[in-house]
This record gives structure tokens, C-alpha cells and sequence, in this order.
């Protein structure tokens, strides 16, 4: 008879991972494709010990207290933990992980490719040629904009703005960033500048979001702030979808309000299906990639699968998005 801690695991994540996991904990895997509904999460939660969740899934107050009291440890293979409710894991003395810094340079890279596509068309390019219409060399022929030497403004200097502000040294741009907090080393480091942010909208020739999620920043990119945006302005999103208003950001795309957009999120996802801005073609959207390199999704795994076992044992996590679990005197 064994006595292994009991952990339901909403996907399947990664085949040596899942190995350790299975070695410390009876385990229950997810299989499907798509997320377990509400209903299926308040149905497990009442016999494990242990939740592994993905960003999909709805871990809200109602599931959580489902869990209580056996429910030790949440862990999500993800850096965003938006889809938690925090403050209710907190309440419950439930600690939550995540897998910060992992994927940040993996993240920068789809950005830079988003940003890169969208300011050159290479997906309107690469569907002119598949669909027949290869035209000759000419000089007006698919034309973009420029990357190099021009401004970009990163909204959230966090780790993925600091890569973003890397990458643009190689490009001879000229960085600007908005972040509730300054950060004067990184300025000094990065040769970054500060900016209020309608300032930074209206100099910047690339936008690039880099914010975790919460309700202060829900639709912070709508009507407004987008038409503060210049004409060639392209608009780059891989942090969340709402943090960008979806009708705002049609109307501004197809209005030729701002140039053009790269965008790895959307509000909601996945995108319904005949959503009118997918007949755009200055739109470049993918569904929610950015972080997904073949090494870089395995160590989210191993990180994932470390945080549950902590929690497991009684140890503080080692990626824990609420530490403030810890105090004695926390509620
Ligand atoms: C992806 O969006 C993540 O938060 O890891
Ligand atoms: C935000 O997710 C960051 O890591 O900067």
C-alpha cells in the first residue's frame, strides 16, 4: 500500500517530467487537448493534494475552495497567474508557483519575430506567394517599415522588457519604456529612458506590452490610447490579451489609425472563429506561443513539477507568486 500524496495534472506536460512526478505522486493526467471544464476541476479538487494548472484554466474562488482542506499546493506551468484567484490560495494557506524567468528570453524572441513580421509583412508576403501571386520584383512591391534605428517603446520593464531592450541595442533603436516603477539601473545598464506613458506613445515606432495581468490594466490599449499611437505604429502583444481592447484595436487597424499589429494574445482566447479582424492584413496573430521552444516548455515542466513537490513536502516553494503565504500573520 503506498501513501503518495495525490496530484490531478490539467494537461499532459512533458514525458521526464511527468516521469518525476509519477514517482513522488499518484498522479492523474488531463489528456484532452482543450482545458477541463469548471464542472470536471470542482468534481477533482475535493481528493488531491497537489493541482498542476495551465493559464487556461479557471482557478477561481469557487475550485479553490473545493479543494480545502486537503489541497496543499497549486502550481501553474506558466509565469502569468492571472487565471488564480491569489488572494483566496493565500486565505487558505495554499501557496501557488509558477515558472518565472524560464522563458523570458524565449518570449522576447517570438515578440522580436512579431514585431519583425509585422513592420516587413513576411505572413502577407508568404500567403501573396503560396496563393499564386508571386509578382516581379518591383519598387512598391510589399513594402514595410524599417526596424533598425527606430524608437521602441516597451510597456513593463520587467524581465521580458529588459530582453526586449537588449535585443533593440542590435538594431541601433532607440529604447523608451513605461513602468509604474522606475528602474534607474536598468536605464544605466540598458541605456534605457523613462517616458510617461502618452508620451511613449506618441514617439514610439514599435509598442511592445511586457505587463502581467491584473484588473488596473484591463483594456490600458483602448479608443484612447491607441489614437495617441502614430499612423505607422505597429503594436506588439505576447503579455494578455485584455490588457489590449479587441474592438479598439480593430477599429484602429482597419481605420489605418496605427500601422499595423503582431499580436500572441487576444481577448478572449481562443478567437472566435470569423472574428472580423482576421481579414486584416496588417494583423500578424498567433495563438498564444510565445514562450513555446521545445527546451524552453521542458524546463517550464521540471520548474512546475519542482513546485509541486515542495508544496508537497511542507517546503516553501522555490517559485512562488505568492509568498506572502509564508507570513505567519497573512489575511
Ligand atoms: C504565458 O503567457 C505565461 O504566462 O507563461
Ligand atoms: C513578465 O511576465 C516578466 O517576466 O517580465
Amino acid at each position: 500500500m503506498t501513501n503518495k500524496p495525490r496530484v490531478f495534472v490539467t494537461r499532459r506536460i512533458h514525458p521526464e517530467a511527468e516521469a518525476k512526478l509519477a514517482e513522488a505522486a499518484d498522479v492523474e493526467f488531463w489528456q484532452e487537448s482543450t482545458p477541463p471544464s469548471k464542472q470536471t476541476l470542482l468534481e477533482k479538487l475535493p481528493a488531491i493534494n497537489g493541482l498542476i494548472t495551465m493559464l487556461s484554466d479557471p482557478i477561481d474562488a469557487e475550485v479553490i475552495g473545493a479543494g480545502v482542506p486537503d489541497l496543499k499546493v497549486i502550481a501553474q506551468m506558466a509565469v502569468g497567474y492571472d487565471n488564480i484567484d491569489i488572494t483566496t490560495a493565500t486565505t487558505n494557506g495554499i501557496p501557488v508557483g509558477h515558472t518565472p524567468g524560464v522563458l523570458t528570453e524565449t518570449t522576447a524572441d517570438f515578440a522580436w519575430a512579431l514585431m519583425m513580421a509585422a513592420a516587413r509583412r513576411v505572413i502577407e508576403a508568404d500567403n501573396e506567394v503560396r496563393g499564386g501571386r508571386w509578382q516581379p520584383w518591383g519598387p512598391d512591391v510589399l513594402t514595410g517599415m524599417d526596424v533598425y534605428g527606430k524608437t521602441l517603446g516597451i510597456i513593463g520593464l520587467g524581465r521580458i522588457g529588459k530582453a526586449m531592450a537588449r535585443r533593440a541595442r542590435g538594431f541601433s533603436m532607440q529604447v523608451i519604456y513605461f513602468d509604474n516603477h522606475r528602474d534607474p539601473e536598468a536605464e544605466a545598464e540598458l541605456d534605457v529612458e523613462y517616458s510617461p506613458l502618452g508620451e511613449l506613445l506618441t514617439r514610439s515606432d514599435f509598442v511592445s506590452i511586457h505587463l502581467y495581468y491584473s484588473p488596473e490594466v484591463h483594456h490600458l490599449f483602448n479608443r484612447d490610447r491607441l489614437s495617441q499611437m502614430k499612423s505607422t505604429a505597429v503594436l506588439v502583444n505576447t503579455a494578455r490579451g485584455a490588457i489590449v481592447d479587441p474592438d479598439a484595436l480593430f477599429e484602429a487597424l482597419q481605420s489605418g489609425q496605427i500601422g499595423a499589429a503582431g499580436i500572441d494574445v487576444f481577448d478572449p482566447e481562443p478567437i472566435p472563429a470569423g472574428h472580423p479582424i482576421l481579414k486584416l492584413k496588417n494583423l500578424v496573430i498567433t495563438p498564444h506561443i510565445a514562450s513555446a521552444s521545445k527546451e524552453t516548455r521542458q524546463k517550464m515542466a521540471f520548474m512546475t513539477v519542482e513546485n509541486i513537490l515542495a508544496g508537497l513536502n511542507g517546503q516553501p516553494l522555490p517559485y512562488c507568486a505568492n509568498p506572502q503565504v509564508y507570513d505567519s500573520d497573512r489575511s
